[in-house]
C-alpha cells in the first residue's frame, strides 16, 4: 500500500486532473468539486436528487465521480426525437450496410454482451480482425472522444467510421447511400427523423441517426449511482473497502466523472512498460494519430461502467481476467502492488457499475425488394 506521502501526492495529482476534466468535459456539465469545497446547489445535474448526507465515503467520491442520468443527454449537431432514435436503431441492426450484408453494429457491439463483444478482436468482414478490442457503445456518449486513440471527435463522427472500414463492414462510402435508397422503407423513416429536409438521405444523416440512438444507450442507476446519490446501503462492505482502495491508491486519478474514465488520454505504463502482450509495441495510440512522440501509448481512459460485463480487457483485449487488469492497473499506472485481498476489494467495487441496461427490441427492418443490389461475395 501507499505510504502516506504517495498518497498526499496522488490526491493532489487526483485534483489537478479533475480540474483538466473540468475544463474539457462535454457541455461542461460534470460536478466540479473546486478543491475539496462540496459541489454547490447550482452546479448540480437537476434530476434525481443527491441526497444530504454526512457520509464521508459518499462526499469523497462525489468529489471526483457523479451519477449517470437518467435520461439521455442531448449531443451537439443531432435534434433527437422518437423518429431519429428509432432510424438510428434501425441502421444500427442492419446488416445490409455492410458490403456482404453480415454485419451490423450490433454484431460487436451487442446490446446483450455489455455493448461490446466479448472478443479481444472482432470478426469483421470477411472474418478479417481489427487490431483492437471493441469498447462498449454504452454510456459511451459521456466518452469526451471516441475510439482508443480519439481519432473521432464524436459519435457523429465516429458512426462514419466503420461503415466504411475495410476490416470492419467494408462498404464503400457510396454504398452505404444507396444500399439505404434502395431499401424503400427507410426512405420515409429519413423524411419523418430529418423534418422539412429536401434530400434526407445521406450518410451524414444516417451517422446523426446513429448517433442519436446511441446516446440512448446509458446504464443509469447501479449500485454506486444509488451510493453517490446517498444510498449508504446500496454498497457492500467490500465494495465500500473497494472504493476507498480505489480513492486512495489513486485509481480515480485516472478515472473518474460520471464514466469512471472518458475523460482525458494517459500513458498504458506511467511507471513500468506493461510488455507487449498487454501493450504490443506497433499500436503507438494517441500518438499514431497526433504523430507526435510524447503522445506514443497514450490511450483515452476507458469506462469502468459495465466493466464486469465487458471482458477481455485493454486496447489490446489480451487479460480476460479483471482482478488480474486491476493489479496491472496498480502495478504499471501507480507503482504499487496490491494484496490479493485488495485486489478483490476492489473488484467487488467494481461490480457496483453495472447499471440498468437499455430494454431494446430488435427492430423490423424495412424489406429488401428485387430491386435491392445484392451482397458481396
Ligand atoms: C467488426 C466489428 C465492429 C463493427 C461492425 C463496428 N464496430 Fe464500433 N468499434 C469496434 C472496435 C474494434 C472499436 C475500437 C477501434 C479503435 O479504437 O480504434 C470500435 C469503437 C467504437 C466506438 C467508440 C467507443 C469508445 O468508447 O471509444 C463506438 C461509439 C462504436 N464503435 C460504434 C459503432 C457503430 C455505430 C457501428 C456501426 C455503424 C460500429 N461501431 C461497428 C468494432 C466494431
Ligand atoms: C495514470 C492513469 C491511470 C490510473 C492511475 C489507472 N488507470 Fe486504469 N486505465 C488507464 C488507461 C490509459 C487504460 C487503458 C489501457 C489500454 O491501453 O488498454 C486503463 C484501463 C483500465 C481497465 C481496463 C478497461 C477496459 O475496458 O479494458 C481497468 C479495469 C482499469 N483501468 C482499472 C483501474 C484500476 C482499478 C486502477 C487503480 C488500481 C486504475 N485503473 C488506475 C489509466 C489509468
Amino acid at each position: 500500500m501507499a505510504n502516506l506521502n504517495t498518497k498526499n501526492l496522488l490526491r493532489a495529482v487526483s485534483l489537478s486532473a479533475m480540474m483538466a476534466v473540468v475544463a474539457c468535459s462535454p457541455g461542461g456539465k460534470t460536478a466540479s468539486p473546486d478543491g475539496g469545497a462540496r459541489p454547490s446547489e447550482e452546479a448540480q445535474t437537476p434530476a434525481p436528487t443527491m441526497a444530504e448526507t454526512s457520509d464521508e465515503l459518499i462526499l469523497q467520491a462525489r468529489d471526483f465521480m457523479e451519477p449517470i442520468p437518467m435520461d439521455a443527454p442531448a449531443i451537439e449537431g443531432v435534434t433527437s426525437t422518437p423518429e431519429l432514435v428509432k432510424l438510428g436503431q434501425a441502421l444500427f441492426f442492419d446488416p445490409r450496410l455492410s458490403a456482404t450484408h453480415s454485419i451490423s453494429c450490433a454484431s460487436c457491439h451487442y446490446p446483450g454482451l455489455g455493448g461490446a463483444d466479448n472478443s479481444p478482436f472482432s470478426a469483421g468482414f470477411h472474418g478479417e480482425r481489427g487490431g483492437r478490442n471493441a469498447p462498449t457503445v454504452y454510456n459511451a456518449v459521456f466518452n469526451f472522444v471516441q475510439f482508443w486513440d480519439g481519432r473521432a471527435k464524436d459519435l457523429v463522427e465516429q458512426a462514419g467510421g466503420p461503415l466504411v472500414n475495410p476490416v470492419e463492414m467494408a462498404s464503400p462510402q457510396a454504398h452505404v447511400t444507396e444500399q439505404i435508397l434502395a431499401l424503400p422503407g427507410y426512405s420515409p423513416m429519413f423524411a419523418k427523423a430529418f423534418p422539412g429536409e429536401t434530400d434526407p438521405v445521406s450518410l451524414e444523416n444516417a451517422q446523426k441517426a446513429i448517433a442519436g440512438f446511441e446516446a440512448t444507450l446509458i446504464t443509469p442507476n447501479a449500485p454506486f449511482d444509488q451510493f453517490l446519490r446517498g444510498d449508504t446501503n446500496a454498497l457492500t462492505a467490500d465494495q465500500k473497502a473497494g472504493l476507498t482502495l480505489f480513492i486512495d491508491t489513486g485509481c480515480l486519478t485516472c478515472h473518474s466523472g460520471v464514466n469512471l474514465g472518458g475523460t482525458m488520454y494517459q500513458k498504458f505504463g506511467v511507471f513500468s512498460d506493461p510488455g507487449p502482450v498487454y501493450l504490443p509495441p506497433e499500436d503507438k495510440g494517441r500518438g499514431g494519430v497526433t504523430g507526435n512522440a510524447a503522445e506514443d501509448y497514450f490511450f483515452k481512459v476507458p469506462t469502468l461502467r459495465n466493466i464486469v460485463e465487458t471482458a477481455p480487457y485493454f486496447h489490446s483485449g489480451s487479460e480476460p481476467d479483471l482482478k488480474r487488469a486491476v493489479a496491472v492497473m496498480a502495478e504499471v499506472q501507480l507503482g504499487q502492488t496490491l494484496t490479493p485481498e485488495e485486489v478483490d476489494q476492489i473488484t467487488a467495487f467494481l461490480g457496483s457499475l453495472t447499471g440498468d441496461q437499455p430494454e431494446l427490441v430488435i427492430p423490423q427492418l424495412p424489406i429488401s425488394d428485387a430491386k435491392s443490389p445484392p451482397p458481396e461475395k
